[in-house]
């Protein structure tokens, strides 16, 4: 069969069981079966599948249609250019938190000399391998509280040769970490606890503790607000990425002796998504 007659099928056949981006998913599978990249397959889909790449393929499609996440299929997520490795055991990096680390890349880029972030909720570690990746004098360090987690950022690390400038911690509150920091940034868990039930399928295989903020979902990010100023040079930031509307609410609430340049940054989609607060 070509390329073109099995994605056909395996289209239909994913926008049967309610997969979103049938198509996309579909290419990004057998491409990967076929060891090639998506877009060299779309430039020939008249290409023959030989039938161990069709099993291959046959076995990730079943996986995909079970609800799995395609880049836990994979193996992998493209993070600002970075292939980070996922799997089970950590929340797959979403776009909006190649924003985040935008952001805490432009609080960084005018420091000279050796500067040092923490990347809270490391989970894969995307965010702070990225800015290790991308200043290369810059010291990151992890704090995640799943061991799990942990070990795939640390596997990262290692993959991406950025081990040197990384540092792993295990914790459950910034008070199991030092500092001082230019910019502590985190994706923390923001979701309230009451929504995760009517999440979909495919959000809910991801680990819980990387979702559930709590009550209203905003526990983790408000020990970081409370601590962070411990942890922080003067000038240093404190950058978050939160639901819509949580990040307004938790910079109402914000000490003014304590910070300043509070700003909320809107995500691609125009949403209110991204704290920012300067420690005086
Ligand atoms: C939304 S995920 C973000 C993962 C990764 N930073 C990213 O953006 O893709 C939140 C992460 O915070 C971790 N986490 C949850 N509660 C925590 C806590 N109290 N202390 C430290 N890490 C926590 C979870 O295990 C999870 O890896």
């Amino acid at each position: 069969m070509t390329a073109a007659a099995i994605l056909t099928k395996a289209c239909a056949r994913l926008t049967a069981n309610g997969v979103e981006e049938p198509d996309l998913n579909a290419q990004w599978l057998l491409a990967d079966a076929l060891g090639l990249e998506r877009l060299n397959l779309l430039a020939d889909r008249s290409i023959p599948v030989p039938p161990a790449a069709a099993k291959r393929f046959e076995k990730t499609l079943k996986l995909k249609e079970s609800g799995l996440p395609l880049a836990y299929i994979l193996g992998w997520q493209n993070f600002r250019g970075l292939r980070i490795g996922v799997d089970e055991r950590v929340l797959v990096p979403r776009p909006e938190t190649e924003e985040l680390a935008a952001l805490a890349a432009d609080h960084l880029r005018p420091l000279s000399g050796r500067a040092a972030a923490l990347d809270y909720g490391a989970g894969s570690g995307a965010i702070g391998l990225w800015l290790a990746h991308t200043f290369p004098a810059l010291t990151v360090t992890a704090a995640e509280i799943s061991a799990k987690a942990l070990a795939c950022a640390r596997g990262n690390a290692r993959a991406l040769g950025l081990s040197g400038r990384m540092n792993f911690i295990k914790t459950a509150s910034l008070t199991g970490v030092k500092g001082p920091f230019d910019v502590i940034v985190s994706n923390p868990p923001y979701i309230p606890s009451a929504v995760i039930p009517g999440l979909s399928p495919e959000v809910q295989s991801e680990p819980l503790v990387a979702l559930d903020g709590g009550g209203d979902g905003l526990d983790v990010a408000r020990m970081l607000v409370k601590l962070a100023p411990g942890r922080l040079k003067k000038g240093g930031a404190l950058i978050l990425e939160l639901g819509a509307d949580q990040a307004k609410e938790l910079l109402a609430g914000l000490d003014a002796a304590v910070w300043t340049d509070k700003k909320i940054f809107k995500d691609l989609n125009g949403l209110e998504r991204f704290f920012h607060a300067v420690k005086r």
